[in-house]
């Protein structure tokens, strides 16, 4: 085992979240090492997004009508001081990703052009050449962490596990490079942007190599998870036999693209805006229209057409490379893992209930997403709480020595495909107590046989919560209980209790 001091904070993944934390922490004077598995732009999520950045920045809109969609499409368990502070950083991080060159589109009048998603009561995604703003982003982020002198990037680094002084405080990380080295890496404190838990899942439109771990890691060190069985499902993965499957943007059928069956009957009804419901209601009827034999596509033929390959080069590249010209077939889509809204509990700032270890963008669950995210929020939370987290892990000054440092054996690819499987078919769109239950015997079958992987720790934390969750809200559907209780409960769990440490 190779040992490192670094005198700064140690930040875990290189997507919009990581980098914004980077990049603050650096410009608020401290050293910053940033370590992901891939070079920066590849394997992230936020890379990947297709719709934009929500945020109110039209005469037609204000922080606090974005705040009342976020706490409408989180079904009853959005934290409204969160929601309200992430919508009140709405302009100020569009324009500050814009100061560093996010070529967002413009509208006429030279302010930012927006779109409308699902759920948004007015148009409010600020996007970036039709359906690449993901990508357009973090590249802009990306250059100006280049260029910071106090920024280094291990871009062969993998998390294997926390470090932990005596009293529980994480003081670092245990770290696999790509050259087989393991080091522990000690820091003044440690911010984990780990992304989703895409990965678990056999259909998913994240990277595959996303599979909770950062939560489970977390978890393992005692830090307090909120909300792990709230899962997003887009209801529109392109369904070409691809693993990670292609994301169909929602902006489509923001701009009247429908869904329908392989007969042209419209899924949702034929009002123009049916296709806009919330995600978790149109995933469920792609899902039932699958499961009948009816099949599901999104014909964009007549909104879109002609005009497909210059408004949304990403799906059009992503069809034509599968043989498909969505601009005179309907699209084949499916539900698919899309968005994890629960995971390690956090604040604003990133700071969860481990001093020393901060989260933030998709491994963190901060109150914004509540049961069921409002589209292109995230991108949003990412850079804003992002960089919140930079700025406050600046101020950190570290803890004793490692004490206690744990670290999770991988997953075989055998086990791993077992897994993602059963977790689509039992954990997914549609679940109940039966299902759940076999999730978890297989869950502690493939523990015994392969120790306590990260990704297996992640999965139990997702099946346990949607067990114990006996209503169906948001994200989360079960068909033994339907109905949505009347009182919004949040689901808090813990692997381990952080003040048992120093007795061990
Ligand atoms: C989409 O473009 O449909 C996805 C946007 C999001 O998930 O926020």
């Amino acid at each position: 085992m190779n040992r490192l001091r670094h005198d700064g904070p140690l930040v875990v993944g290189g997507g919009l979240a990581g980098l914004s934390a980077a990049l603050e922490a650096a410009r608020a004077g401290a050293k910053v090492l940033v370590v992901t598995p891939e070079p920066l732009l590849n394997a992230c999520s936020s890379a990947w997004a297709q719709g934009g950045m929500a945020a109110a920045l039209t005469a037609a809109d204000s922080p606090d009508l974005h705040a009342r969609d976020t706490l409408a499409a989180g079904a009853g368990l959005v934290e409204a001081q969160a929601a309200r502070a992430l919508t009140d950083h709405g302009r100020e991080t569009v324009e500050w990703l814009a100061g560093l060159g996010a070529p967002f589109d413009r509208a006429a009048d030279g302010g930012f052009a927006v779109s409308l998603e699902a759920a948004h009561s007015v148009p409010r995604v600020a996007r970036v050449g039709g359906d690449g703003a993901g990508r357009a982003i973090l590249s802009a982020v990306v250059t100006a962490v280049r260029a910071e002198k106090t920024i280094q990037v291990w871009d062969d680094a993998r998390l294997k596990g926390l470090l932990q002084d005596d009293s529980g405080r994480v003081v670092g990380a245990t770290i696999a490079r790509g050259d087989g080295r393991m080091i522990e890496t000690t820091a003044t404190c440690v911010i984990l942007a780990t992304g989703g838990a895409g990965g678990l899942y056999a259909a998913t439109t994240t990277p595959a190599t996303l599979k909770g771990e950062g939560m489970a890691l977390a978890a393992m060190a005692g830090a307090e998870i909120l909300d792990p069985e709230f899962v997003q499902f887009h209801p529109t993965a392109i369904d070409v036999g691809l693993d990670p499957a292609p994301l169909a943007t929602e902006a489509l059928r923001g701009e009247g693209a429908r869904l329908v069956d392989g007969q042209g009957r419209f899924l949702l009804g034929e009002t123009e805006d049916a296709d806009l419901k919330p995600r978790d209601v149109v995933a469920r009827a792609v899902h039932a229209a699958r499961m009948e034999g009816r099949g599901a596509f999104l014909d964009a033929r007549a909104a879109i057409g002609e005009a497909f390959p210059h408004e949304f080069p990403a799906v059009f590249a992503a069809c034509m490379r599968s043989g498909l010209d969505p601009r005179v077939s309907p699209i084949p889509v499916m539900a698919a893992c899309h968005y994890h809204m629960g995971g390690i509990a956090a604040d604003a700032d990133g700071r969860t209930t481990l001093p020393g270890l901060y989260a933030v963008g998709e491994c963190a669950a901060t109150g914004v997403h509540g049961a069921n995210r409002l589209a292109s929020n995230s991108l949003l939370e990412a850079a804003a709480f992002g960089r919140r987290a930079g700025q406050a892990a600046a101020k950190e000054t570290g803890g004793g020595r490692a004490r206690r440092a744990e670290t999770a054996p991988d997953l075989p690819e055998a086990a791993l495909a077992e897994l993602r499987a059963a977790m689509t078919e039992k954990a997914g769109v549609i679940r109940d107590a039966e299902g759940l239950a076999a999730l978890l015997a297989l869950i502690d079958r493939l523990e015994a046989a392969n120790g306590p992987a990260a990704a297996l720790q992640a999965a139990r934390l997702i099946v346990r919560g949607a067990l114990d969750r006996r209503e169906s809200r948001g994200g989360h559907y079960r068909a033994d209980h339907p109905e949505t209780a009347a009182e919004a409960r949040h689901t808090r769990m813990r692997l381990r209790q952080p003040e048992i440490l120093a007795a061990e």
